[in-house]
C-alpha cells in the first residue's frame, strides 16, 4: 500500500505542533491539573500582567485564582504562594525540593556568576558558605560577640543626628541608617570602618545598593525569554553590569586593605580571616577568592538596606500616627529613663517597641516576593501538578496583608502583637502568617542580625530624639518595587534631642 506523502506531512506537522504547544503552554505530563492562573499573551505569557508593582499585581491575581497560582512567563513556569498555608506547603513540606535558586541573567551579572551564597544552587558549596557565615558571623554567639561594634555605631549615628538637629537640618533617614549598618558589617567582616562619617561617599554607596536592589528586577524579560536576552529590552542587565563594576572596585580595594593589614590582626581574626583559614569543606569543596568577593557582596547588599527599609517604613508610619511614637517613648522612659541611651539588653523589657518592629515587618517586608526559589523536578502539590523547572515566588507582602489572617490589615497597629493569639507570633520562620525572613532551608541567613539591627537602631532613634516632618513637607507613602521595597521618596525627618545632655556623650 502506497503511503500518501500529504498525510505523512500532516501527521508530522500535527506532532510538531503538539510539541510546540506543550512547550509553550506547559501542558502537564500528569493527570492532575496545573494550579489555576491567568494565561497571558503569546510568547510573553503572563509577564505583562505583573506591571511595575508585581507584589500587588500578583496579590490581586491571587484573589481571583487562589493562593497557589501557576503562571507561564515566557518560557518559564512560575508558581506563586500567597497564603500562610500555601507558603507552609512549599517552604516546609516541599522545602528541599524548592531549595534551589533559578538562574537569572540579571542575578548572574552581579553575583560573579552565582558564586555567592544568596544565589548559589542548593548544594555543598552553599552549605559550606552558609555554615561558616552562620557560625562565625550571623549566629547567636557571633551576634553577642559583636555587640560592642553595634553599640559604637549606634552612638556615631546619634551624634550625627544630634549635629543635624543643632543646626535645624532634617535627616534623610536611610542615609544615616545604611551608613551605620555598612560600618557594622565592614568592621565585623574586615576589621575596618568603611565610612568615617555619613556624607557624600556613604550616600553614594547607599544609592548604589538601593539601585542594585530596586534595579535588580525579578521580572527582567531576558530571564524569561532567553532568546531575546541579548536585546536587554528594559536595560536591566546594562544597569546591573555598571553597578557591579563600581561595587567590584570597592570590594577589591577593601580586600586589598584587609590583606595588607593581616599582621595587625594576629590573635584576633575577623570573619574574612576565619573564612580564609577554612576554605576546604568536608566534601572536597573549596571556597575560592571569587566566592569570598561574592560573599562580601552578599553581606553588604543583603545586610544593610534590608534592615534600613524596615526602620524607614516604621518611622514613616509613626510620623503618620504620632500617638504610636509617643507610646513607644513613654515605654522607654519608664524602663530606661532619659539619663542614658538605650542598650540592646533593654529590648526584652520593651514589648511595645518589639510590636512596632513586627508590625513594620508585616506591612512592609523588605523583600516583598522573598527571593525566587526553584525546583528542577516535577511534583504534586495539594492536588495540582507542578512541572519541573518551575520558579517559586512567595508573596510575603500579600500574606502580611491578607484580610483572612489579619484584622484591619492595612492599618499600622502594633497593639495587635500585644495580646490574644497574635501575641505569640514571631517573624523568624515558624509562623507562616508572618515570614518577612522567609522560612525553611533558605530562610534569611541574617535573620537574628536583622532583628537586632531593626529593634536596636529603631529603639535608639525613638528614645534619643523626638521626630517630626520638616516644615512644609508632606509624607509620601509610595513604594518602589525591586528585589527590595523601599519608600519611593526617602524619608526626611527633623529630630530634636530628648535625653539629658550627658546621655549623648
Ligand atoms: C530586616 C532585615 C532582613 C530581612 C527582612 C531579610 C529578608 C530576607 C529574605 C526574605 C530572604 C530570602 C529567603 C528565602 O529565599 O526564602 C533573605 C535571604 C538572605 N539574607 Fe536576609 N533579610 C534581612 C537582613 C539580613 C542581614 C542583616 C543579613 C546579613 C548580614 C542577611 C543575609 C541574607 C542572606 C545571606 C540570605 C540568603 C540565604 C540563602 O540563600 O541561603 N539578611 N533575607
Amino acid at each position: 500500500m502506497a503511503i500518501d506523502p500529504f498525510l505523512v506531512a500532516c501527521a508530522l506537522l500535527c506532532f510538531l505542533l503538539h510539541l510546540a504547544l506543550r512547550h509553550f503552554l506547559g501542558k502537564p505530563t500528569s493527570t492532575l491539573p496545573l494550579p489555576p492562573g491567568p494565561r497571558g499573551i503569546p510568547i510573553l505569557g503572563a509577564l505583562p500582567l505583573v506591571g511595575s508593582t508585581p507584589h500587588s499585581s500578583l496579590a490581586r491575581l491571587a484573589r481571583r485564582y487562589g493562593p497557589i497560582m501557576y503562571l507561564k512567563m515566557g518560557t518559564c513556569g512560575v508558581v506563586v504562594a500567597s497564603s500562610p498555608s500555601a507558603a507552609r506547603t512549599f517552604l516546609k513540606a516541599f522545602d528541599a525540593q524548592f531549595a534551589n535558586r533559578p538562574s537569572a541573567i540579571s542575578a548572574k551579572e552581579v553575583t560573579y556568576g552565582y558564586q555567592n551564597m544568596v544565589f548559589s544552587s542548593y548544594g555543598p558549596k552553599w552549605k559550606l558558605l552558609r555554615k561558616l557565615a552562620s557560625f562565625h558571623l550571623l549566629g547567636a554567639k557571633a551576634l553577642a560577640d559583636w555587640a560592642p561594634v553595634r553599640r559604637a555605631e549606634a552612638a556615631h549615628m546619634v551624634r550625627c543626628i544630634l549635629d543635624a538637629a543643632r543646626i535645624g537640618r532634617p535627616v534623610t533617614l536611610p542615609d544615616v541608617l545604611v551608613c551605620a549598618f555598612a560600618n557594622i558589617i565592614s568592621q565585623i567582616t574586615l576589621s575596618l570602618r568603611i565610612f568615617d562619617a555619613q556624607g557624600e561617599e556613604s550616600n553614594q554607596y547607599k544609592d548604589m545598593i538601593v539601585e542594585l536592589l530596586t534595579g535588580g528586577d525579578l521580572f527582567n524579560i531576558g530571564d524569561f525569554v532567553p532568546a531575546i536576552a541579548w536585546m536587554d529590552l528594559q536595560g536591566v542587565q546594562a544597569k546591573l553590569r555598571r553597578i557591579h563594576k563600581r561595587f567590584d572596585g570597592m570590594v577589591t580595594k577593601l580586600l586589598e586593605a584587609h590583606a595588607a593589614s593581616a599582621k595587625q590582626r594576629q590573635g584576633k581574626p575577623d570573619f574574612l580571616d576565619v573564612i580564609k583559614a577554612n576554605r576546604e569543606g568536608e566534601d572536597g569543596q573549596t571556597i575560592t577568592d571569587v566566592n569570598i568577593k561574592a560573599l562580601v557582596f552578599d553581606l553588604f547588599t543583603a545586610g544593610t538596606d534590608t534592615s534600613s527599609v524596615v526602620i524607614e517604613w516604621s518611622m514613616a508610619e509613626m510620623l503618620k500616627n504620632p500617638s504610636i511614637l509617643r507610646r513607644a517613648q513613654a515605654e522607654m522612659d519608664r524602663v530606661i529613663g532619659r539619663d542614658r541611651k538605650l542598650e540592646e539588653s533593654d529590648i526584652p523589657q520593651l514589648p511595645y517597641l518589639q510590636a512596632i518592629c513586627k508590625e513594620a515587618l508585616r506591612m512592609h517586608p523588605s523583600t516583598p516576593l522573598s527571593l525566587p526559589h526553584f525546583s528542577f523536578d516535577p511534583c504534586e502539590v495539594e492536588g495540582y501538578y507542578i512541572p519541573g523547572n518551575t520558579r517559586l515566588l512567595v508573596n510575603i507582602w500579600a500574606i502580611g496583608r491578607n484580610p483572612d489572617v489579619w484584622e484591619d490589615p492595612l492599618e499600622f497597629k502594633p497593639e495587635r502583637f500585644l495580646s490574644g493569639k497574635t501575641a505569640e507570633i514571631d517573624p523568624q520562620g515558624n509562623y507562616f502568617e508572618l515570614i518577612p525572613f522567609g522560612a525553611g532551608r533558605r530562610i534569611c541567613a541574617g535573620k537574628l542580625v536583622g532583628m537586632v539591627f531593626v529593634q536596636y537602631m529603631l529603639g535608639t532613634l525613638l528614645h534619643s530624639f523626638d521626630w517630626s516632618l520638616p516644615e512644609g513637607e508632606e509624607l509620601n507613602m509610595d513604594e518602589k518595587f525591586g528585589l527590595a521595597l523601599p519608600k519611593a521618596v526617602p524619608l526626611k525627618a527633623s529630630a530634636s534631642p530628648r535625653l539629658a545632655p550627658e546621655a549623648y556623650i
